[in-house]
Parts: structure tokens; C-alpha cells; sequence
């Protein structure tokens, strides 16, 4: 990396990954393209509060994290503002490294940790209703029961916005299962990053909360269209 980027920033570094997976190394597998593309509308969309902060569950080589921390520079109160979780050591070390690079180490965060046994850390740093979006990355099979924690702590703010990538490949069936027969789900049909005959699905949760902790509004579906 460090011989790739001339001048050290976010959209540089973004661009040395995203390269380095175009010419071949397709086995990096990244939220590029099209999927970084909805990830920014859904960001846009959302509106935080200055208390709110981002998490990521998988850091992997901090790509998602960077463009995370990019968008949300000066955005909120806490420092840092993004906070990624990441149960392989290896990795932690990576995205860490990555986020110097990026100038972002005052913005976006690792931990390391195993996700479920990793997440009241963030009730506790951050405290109730802190979460204003959510990036699942970690494991398919997992993101009903990790999403359903993520609300038993009361984490997710008032108004919040949760994306699950890799939803169709490899798969999260239970999640898309649940998400069916709620209204505040939409599916997306998209490429992966540098593999355009790849079909995968992002599943976008956008949700309000009453001061009751209920959910009480459904964003549309429209809202969503850039
Ligand atoms: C697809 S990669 C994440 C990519 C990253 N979100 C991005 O867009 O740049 C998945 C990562 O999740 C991590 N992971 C898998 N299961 C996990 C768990 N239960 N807790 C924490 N990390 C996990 C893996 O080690 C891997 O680094």
C-alpha cells in the first residue's frame, strides 16, 4: 500500500484497493462499485445525530471502514465515529494500518472481538440509542440473530439505518426470511465489485424508533432512490 499511494488519504487509498482487485486479486472481496454506491445513498439518507456513530461487523482490510470514516468525517460528536469489529487478528492488524494510511485513525476504529461476544462493548462505550447505521458484513448465517442483539440492547438510534451485504452470495436465507415479512426491508439486486456477472443482494433496514423504543415509521421505499 504504502508503495501504491503517493499522498496519503481516504480516496486514495479506496482507489489502491479497489485497483488492486480489478487487476486480478479477485479474492478480495470488497463492498465496490454499485454496492459502495447504495451504501452512500443509505448514508445520505440517514439522518444522524451528533451523538450517533457507525458500526461495521467485519473490518476485513478496512475498506468499508474508510469509506465509512470518509463520509462521516465532521459529522458527529464522538470520536472515533466509526467502529469496526473483527474476531481475526490478522485482519484487525490491516484495517488498522489502513486507517493511518487514510488519515482516518482519529475517525474509524477496529476492535477486536468475536461478534455476538464483542457487542455490549459498544452499549457501553456508547451507550443506548447510539448506533445511526449499520454495516453487516461478518457472517450471513448470523445477521438475524446479531441484528435482533443489536436491538435487544437498545443500540440502534431513533432513526436507523442497517445494510446487510452478501445476502444472496453466500447467503443470509434466515435474515432475507425475517426480512420478507417486514415493511421497513428493502433488497437490492447487484453486481459484485469487478465480477459484473456475479448477481448478489444488499438488504437495506431503514427504521424509526417512537421514544417508546417501537418502531413507528417505515421509511419508503422511494426516500431510497437517488
Ligand atoms: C466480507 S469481510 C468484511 C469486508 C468489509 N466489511 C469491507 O467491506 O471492507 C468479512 C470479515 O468478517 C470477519 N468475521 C467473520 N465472522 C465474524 C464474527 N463473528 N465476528 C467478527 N468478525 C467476523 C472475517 O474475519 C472477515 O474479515
Amino acid at each position: 500500500m504504502e508503495k501504491v499511494v503517493s499522498t496519503y488519504n481516504p480516496t486514495n487509498v479506496l482507489r489502491a484497493i479497489e485497483r488492486f482487485v480489478v487487476v486480478g486479486q479477485r479474492w478480495l472481496k470488497i463492498a465496490g462499485g454499485v454496492k459502495a454506491d447504495l451504501l452512500e445513498a443509505a448514508i445520505r439518507h440517514t439522518s444522524f445525530q451528533s451523538s450517533n456513530v457507525c458500526a461495521e461487523l467485519g473490518s476485513f482490510v478496512g475498506y468499508t471502514s474508510t469509506r465509512l470514516g470518509l463520509r462521516l468525517l465532521g459529522h458527529c460528536q464522538h470520536s472515533p465515529r466509526v467502529t469496526s469489529l473483527e474476531f481475526d487478528i490478522v485482519h484487525v492488524c490491516i484495517s488498522r494500518h489502513i486507517s493511518n494510511i487514510a488519515t482516518l485513525a482519529h475517525v474509524t476504529e477496529t476492535w477486536a472481538g468475536h461478534v455476538p461476544l464483542i457487542t455490549p462493548r459498544l452499549a457501553e462505550v456508547f451507550g443506548e440509542r447510539s448506533i445511526g447505521f449499520t454495516f453487516m458484513d461478518h457472517k450471513g448465517t448470523r445477521f438475524h440473530e446479531d441484528h435482533h442483539h443489536l436491538d435487544k440492547l437498545s443500540l440502534l438510534a431513533a432513526s436507523s439505518c442497517t445494510i446487510c451485504d452478501n445476502v444472496v452470495h453466500p447467503g443470509a436465507p434466515e435474515y432475507v426470511w425475517g426480512a420478507k415479512h417486514s415493511f421497513m426491508h428493502t433488497c437490492y439486486s447487484l453486481p459484485e465489485f469487478a465480477q459484473q456477472d456475479l448477481e448478489d443482494w444488499q438488504a437495506v433496514h431503514m427504521a424509526r424508533f417512537s421514544t417508546s423504543g417501537r418502531p413507528a415509521l417505515a421509511v419508503q421505499r422511494s426516500e431510497m432512490q437517488t
